[in-house]
């Protein structure tokens, strides 16, 4: 597993604002959406290109443009959909899967209650977006996934991390499965009930306004 913690006056100054309790959910969106688009620029620095022969109007010449298969992204429901705007911004060609992933609140154990993503992802680049790595759970579970289904490596884009479900990863993903991570911050701690702290609460209830 490869982490990246992104450091940026940008990022920071962005986060701030979303973390706030008093930031209200049209702007918690807004702000999700630029926060990923600038996650996205490094999560995707390993995306394959090829040889793409074009003419400018003043020469011909051999430029880069991506290589086939088409990225995959993947929002993990519900609170990966807020995600999803700034990545497909960036990455207008890329297919969008869903999986859908809870915690079940009294046992921790996460549960797959949806999934609309091809049977096989053989050689395909595939993108989580999820904006809280907590416990780490659903990530893993998310990521052997895809990884079983033969994708060819994951990058999870998560807006805040957790020690704790770094340090869950690290014991329990299988080396051989190419994952890295990018976060805008990794926080202090998980609280009794599984919350990021200092954290930015429930993202789910943030980004879609629930109480
Ligand atoms: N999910 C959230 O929405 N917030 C947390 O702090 C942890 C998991």
């Amino acid at each position: 597993m490869e982490l990246h913690v992104l450091q940026h006056p940008l990022i920071e100054h962005k986060l701030t604002v979303l973390r706030d309790k008093n930031t209200p959910s049209n702007t918690f969106r807004e702000l999700t959406s630029e926060l990923v688009m600038l996650e996205a620029y490094e999560a995707t620095r390993n995306l394959e290109i090829e040889d793409a022969a074009i003419e400018t109007p003043v020469a011909p010449m051999v430029g880069k443009k991506l290589a086939a298969p088409r990225p995959m992204v993947v929002p993990v429901l519900r609170a990966g959909l807020g995600m999803l705007d700034g990545m497909t911004r960036l990455l207008p060609t890329a297919e969008v899967g869903f999986l859908g992933m809870k915690r079940d609140e009294s046992t921790l154990d996460i549960i797959t209650y949806a999934n609309r993503l091809p049977e096989d992802l053989s050689g395909r680049q595939c993108f989580l977006l999820d904006p809280m790595l907590a416990t780490g759970g659903t990530l893993i579970a998310a990521t052997n996934y895809l990884a079983e289904r033969g994708a060819k490596d994951v990058t999870s884009i998560n807006i805040l991390a957790a020690p704790e479900g770094l340090e869950h990863l690290k014991a329990e993903m299988d080396p051989k499965i190419n994952l890295k991570v990018v976060v805008c911050a990794v926080d202090e701690k998980l609280n009794e009930h599984a919350y990021i702290v200092p954290g930015l609460g429930d993202a789910g209830d943030r980004l879609y306004g629930v109480i």
